[in-house]
């Protein structure tokens, strides 16, 4: 018998789970309905993989009417809480995308519903299963530099794709998306969590717009497709111009690839905008171990930087990407630091992903060395590959040595930092994260 799938929330990231079960699991797994308030996306998905699901744009009723084995949930962040309860009620296994949710309350809902369910949310955070963050946790417990006391943590996102997306579309708002604090970072700080092997207790935080937001620019308005200042602003995106037929529409990969109706063309410099672009954020654990963690969206490259210091050693790592996602070189019209204007497809040169990435492992007592890991350019350096694994393939192992496997409660303390760190910004106080 095939495990009957269904999808909630049939957007830009659902195409990933749903080539998941039909381009690679398809002999054990089925999809057999999908879930979005846009049926017509639902539509979309019969139509490009071939699949014969049901259509629903009612949760409820396709809980019931199906009575599926498992629920994908890769809704926004803002319904995850609400649409993992409902699944356990309904006696399904969850798979749910990152974030767990967006504040503290929703995670102790869900936390208090696995309980009373007896059931275990599948925390899909990808980025635990990427090669190189693994190895660092293998490293991390082999005890070769001791025990994690202290962590530097750094991610760059690109300002001309990447970054400035996010202040295009609805993540752009704090109660949809939680900010970048919660919708980009929970991965950070799930990861750091992990890798520290403890659980935060406070965090104390700052954030800015220094880049996007109103006031930023010249000019600001509503979305491109619709401002009076299209000819004159740097800024401007075609994503959404009205004369593109849909033929043309398909093969940039619109609907296909991409979400049909989807607005990711909102003004980033709107009135709307309120999620920062330049983040600090400062943890302390409960066995007294430290992070210090900025994210920047404004950076002319995507990437990070990680020092962790142990007790007997450190540890350090580093990716940079100049690489905008593929494919928006199509819809942007790229200005450099320069101010010159890069029209996008060949008109705009992109560098290649590194080989391979580093770790430098320098402990106290011996030579220190480097250890290189493959950079997968595959669905999040492979991270995605092995959820579908565990999802809908050989399931879980039985054994779990470096604890890569994450639950409600992890997915729930990398939203506690998030959710606690936007507080923090509010207020100008440390917040005590009771997780
Ligand atoms: N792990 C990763 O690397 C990764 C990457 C991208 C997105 N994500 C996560 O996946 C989730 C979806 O992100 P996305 O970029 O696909 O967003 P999206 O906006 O493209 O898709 C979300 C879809 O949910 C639908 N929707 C909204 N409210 C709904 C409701 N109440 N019931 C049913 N459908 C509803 C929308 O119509 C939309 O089609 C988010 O939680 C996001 O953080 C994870």
């Amino acid at each position: 018998m095939k495990k009957r799938c269904v999808v909630v929330g049939v957007g830009n990231r659902a195409h990933c789970w749903i080539s998941g079960i039909v381009n690679y699991h398809p002999d054990t797994n089925e999809l057999v309905g999908l879930c979005d308030l846009m049926p017509e996306r639902c539509e979309d998905i019969n139509e490009v993989y071939k699949t014969n699901a049901a259509v629903y744009t009612d949760y409820d009723r396709m809980l019931n009417e199906l009575k599926p084995d498992l629920v994908v949930i890769t809704s926004p962040e803002s319904c995850h809480a609400e649409h993992i309860i409902k699944a356990f009620a309904a006696g399904c296994e969850v798979a749910c995308e990152k974030p767990l949710c967006v504040t503290l309350d929703d995670a102790h809902k869900v936390l208090a519903a696995e309980k009373d369910y007896g059931r275990k949310v599948k925390m899909c955070f990808n980025y635990r299963h990427i090669p190189l963050m693994s190895k660092i946790k293998e490293v991390l417990l082999s005890g070769e530099i001791g025990s994690p006391v202290s962590m530097d943590l750094t991610w760059y996102l690109d300002y001309r794709g990447h970054g400035a997306s996010y202040f295009r579309r609805w993540h752009r708002m704090l109660k949809e998306s939680g900010g970048l604090l919660v919708t980009k970072a929970c991965h950070h700080f799930d990861l750091a969590n992990w890798w520290m092997g403890d659980v935060p207790k406070w965090v104390f935080a700052q954030g800015r717009q220094n880049f996007f937001g109103p006031g930023k620019n010249k000019f600001s308005g509503k979305r491109c497709s619709s401002c009076s200042h299209a000819e004159e602003c740097e800024w401007y995106t075609d994503v959404c111009v009205k004369d593109r037929t849909e033929e043309l529409s398909r093969e940039l990969g619109y609907r296909v690839k991409g979400v049909r109706g989807y607005v990711r063309d909102c003004c980033p410099f709107g009135e709307d905008v309120d999620i920062y672009d330049t983040m600090g954020v400062s943890v302390e654990y409960r066995n007294g171990g430290m992070l210090n963690y900025s994210l920047n969206a404004s950076v002319p490259f995507e990437g990070w930087n990680l020092a962790i210091n142990c007790t007997n050693g450190r540890l350090e790592s580093k990716i940079t990407d100049n690489k905008p996602q593929p494919g928006w070189q199509e819809f942007f019209r790229i200005v450099g630091p320069d101010g010159k204007v890069h029209d996008g497809g060949s008109g705009y040169h992109i560098s290649h992903w590194p080989k391979d990435y580093v770790i430098h492992v320098m402990p106290h007592d011996k030579t220190a060395y480097e250890l290189k890991l493959p950079n997968i350019a595959e669905g999040h350096g492979g991270g995605d590959m092995k959820l579908y694994d565990l999802v809908y393939g050989r399931g879980e192992p039985e054994t779990d040595p470096l604890g890569i496997l994450a639950s409600a409660i992890d997915g729930a303390r990398s939203t506690a930092i998030g959710a606690g760190a936007n507080v923090s910004i509010k207020e100008k106080r440390p917040i005590d994260l009771d997780i």
